[in-house]
């Protein structure tokens, strides 16, 4: 049984006051048990009052994206240590907002694994087709392509040491949700092919369904057997939703 994990992706949202709040709401409401890992994954300039906010909270904290380096000559750039050395225990690579305003391609996003990976963090690696390669019966693979070049990147003894968001691009901030049945079918698929890279630690990997989540339908869809969380981005804004989606993780 995989527990499961309720992250909040902000964006590029918040100020230090709405931040503040937001953590202090949700950290109320939380009981000393709860039932799933929670995490939120804020942008860069809040990592430090994030930190803080978190410091003996359940929930954990995560960042947006990654430099692909080490260090060095790379400016507007933070590393995976950088991140780590403010507390951050997720890092999410390659959201479909990054691979389509920034050109991130799978070789970006798989060396951005890499680097998280060996700072000790846990990747949160999107996957996800567009409303076009939907319809023209690409998603299979488009979505085998996205996970494969990170499988083939790493370790495959480290295989459990990462989570998959699957996040369909024309489901993301548009209300429309893939249904339970539709994210199971693709859910599936990248079970199958990370229990094939292998077979023990693929099937202890998280794989969160992402887009237009909502306390409305997050029970429903993390019921199907592969979906084992949720990549909130609207919902996660809004304490009273994000804390209702969490109480529907169990
Ligand atoms: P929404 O929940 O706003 O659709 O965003 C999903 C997402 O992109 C999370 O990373």
């Amino acid at each position: 049984m995989r527990r499961k994990l309720v992250a909040g992706n902000w964006k590029m949202n918040g100020s230090l006051a709405a931040n503040s709040a937001l953590l202090a709401s949700v950290n109320a409401a939380l009981g000393n048990d709860v039932a799933c890992d929670i995490a939120v994954c804020a942008p860069a300039p809040y990592l430090a009052q994030c930190q803080a906010l978190l410091a003996s909270s359940q929930v954990a904290l995560g960042a947006q994206d990654v430099s692909a380096h080490e260090t060095g000559a790379y400016t507007g750039e933070a590393s995976a240590a950088m991140l780590a050395e403010f507390g951050c225990r997720y890092v999410i690579v390659g959201h479909s907002e990054r691979r389509s305003y920034f050109a991130e391609d799978d070789a970006l996003v798989a060396q951005k694994t890499v680097r998280v990976l060996q700072s000790g963090l846990t990747p949160i690696v999107c996957v996800g087709e567009t409303l076009e390669q939907r319809e023209s019966g690409k998603t299979a693979s488009v979505v085998g392509a996205q996970l494969g070049a990170v499988l083939a990147a790493i370790d495959a003894a480290r295989v459990a040491d990462i989570v998959v968001a699957y996040e369909p691009v024309w489901a993301i901030g548009t209300g429309k949700t893939a249904t339970p049945a539709m994210a199971q079918e693709v859910h599936a698929q990248l079970r199958e092919q990370l229990t094939g890279c292998n077979a023990e630690q693929g099937a202890k990997v998280r794989i969160l369904y992402g887009g237009s989540m909502k306390p409305d339908n997050a029970a429903e869809l993390m019921a199907m057997p592969d979906i084992d969380g949720g990549l909130i981005g609207g919902a996660a804004l809004k304490a009273t939703d994000f804390l209702a989606i969490i109480a529907a993780a169990k």
